[in-house]
């Protein structure tokens, strides 16, 4: 046979998102909100002024001016770059730095999965290092799996997807300074509902480079925005792998309209937040049911042995949640995206009512208080 691509593209499969379609999509981390509804006005208004038809636009000079206010801690306009979600971001790094087929970066497991759907496109390896039981990291661990001459890329995820754990500082700290010849990714696509950061580390650390998302705190999955900050030498070098006209002008104009209108997707992440607080104790005190605290829009949880049923019966009631079993230490969990009440409620009527369909019963202990955290970071 005439071999017309990659010899190792042969064996894989173009990425696709496997997730039942059903009325309430609590499987993506998506919003349930459109932010045209918040920006419309404001976009109509900037989309008069913008020529659809020139490759350049002055978009770009005030969205990175506005981008770099936003992101703060001094950061300018040369420290970003931007493009189609941050999985765009993800990808051309991990295309900036393979530099043969014996190149591999190192992800925690179990992590964001697209880390390894991107090393695979890009024809370099994958090595993972498990979390423990409570998906903590053992940074000696990984510290030891990267520090391979052929690692070319430690990437982190913080808070975790799909566990929802944040990782503590100090561990990410001594993972970044102990790898100063190797670029450290930092995945904060949910740093808006987290406050944590290690932005104030950029700085000292010229190895680190922090990507970020439009998709959760913004609502924007479908507008395809993310954003990397690093360096102005690192950003600079990131640059070479994009293709010259690689961000619509549409988006950067809709991205712009959501920076313009920042109050009202911060009152929505305090929202989302305190939903996916009361949703947490409400699962917490569920019979047989192990939920996993967090930081993000989503909860992941299992009610052991019995989780695919409850995963079938839900998506029969018109509710899709992930199916997160296939990685390791997740097995039978499920993940839920906490995003407007009535889909939550629902999630928990539903729950309740398996439960009860299966005779598995109700602790005798009352409702927890919920708690509710309070929202740093925007
Ligand atoms: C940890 C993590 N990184 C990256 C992404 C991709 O985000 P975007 O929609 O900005 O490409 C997601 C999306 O769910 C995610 O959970």
């Amino acid at each position: 046979m005439v071999k017309l691509f990659r010899k190792d593209l042969i064996d894989k499969k173009p990425s696709v998102v496997d997730v039942p379609q059903r009325k309430r999509m609590m499987c993506l981390n998506e919003s349930c909100m459109n932010p045209f509804e918040v920006v419309q006005d404001d976009f109509l208004k900037r989309m008069q002024d913008i020529q659809l038809n020139r490759y350049i636009s002055p978009v770009a000079d005030e969205l990175r001016q506005k981008l770099a206010d936003y992101v703060g801690h001094g950061m300018q306009p040369e420290n970003l770059v931007w493009g189609n979600g941050a999985d765009d971001m993800i990808f051309h790094t991990i295309l900036s730095v393979r530099e043969d087929e014996r190149s591999f970066a190192v992800s925690p497991a179990p992590s964001y999965f697209d880390y390894k759907t991107y090393t695979d496109m890009v024809g370099m390896g994958m090595h993972f290092v498990e979390l423990d039981e409570d998906f903590r990291l053992d940074p000696a661990q990984y510290i030891a799996a990267a520090s391979h001459p052929d690692c070319k890329l430690a990437i982190l995820c913080n808070p975790n997807n799909p566990t929802g754990n944040l990782f503590p500082k100090d561990d990410l700290r001594t993972i970044v300074e102990a790898l100063p010849d190797k670029l450290v990714l930092l995945d904060e696509t949910y740093y808006e509902f987290s406050g944590e950061s290690l932005i104030d580390e950029l700085e000292r650390h010229p190895n680190l480079i922090l990507v970020r998302s439009f998709s959760k705190a913004f609502s924007g999955a479908g507008l395809r925005f993310g954003y990397a900050i690093s360096s102005a030498s690192n950003i600079y070098n990131l640059r070479k792998v994009f293709i010259t006209f690689h961000s619509s002008v549409l988006a950067q104009a809709f991205a712009l309209s959501i920076l313009d209108n920042i109050p009202a997707f911060r009152q929505q992440v305090a929202q989302i937040s305190a939903l996916r607080q009361d949703a947490y104790h409400q699962i917490k005190i569920m019979p047989q049911m192990t939920v996993q605290p967090s930081h993000t829009n989503f909860l992941a949880f299992t009610v052991g042995e019995q989780t695919p049923q409850l995963f079938q019966y839900l998506k029969t009631r018109d509710i899709a949640l992930r199916d997160i079993g296939g990685q390791p230490r997740l097995k039978n969990y499920l993940r839920a995206t906490l995003s407007c009440e009535d889909d939550t409620k629902e999630l928990i009527k539903e729950m309740w009512n398996w439960l009860d369909m299966n005779e598995i019963r109700r602790h005798s202990a009352d409702m927890e208080e919920p708690l509710r955290e309070g929202i740093a970071g925007m």
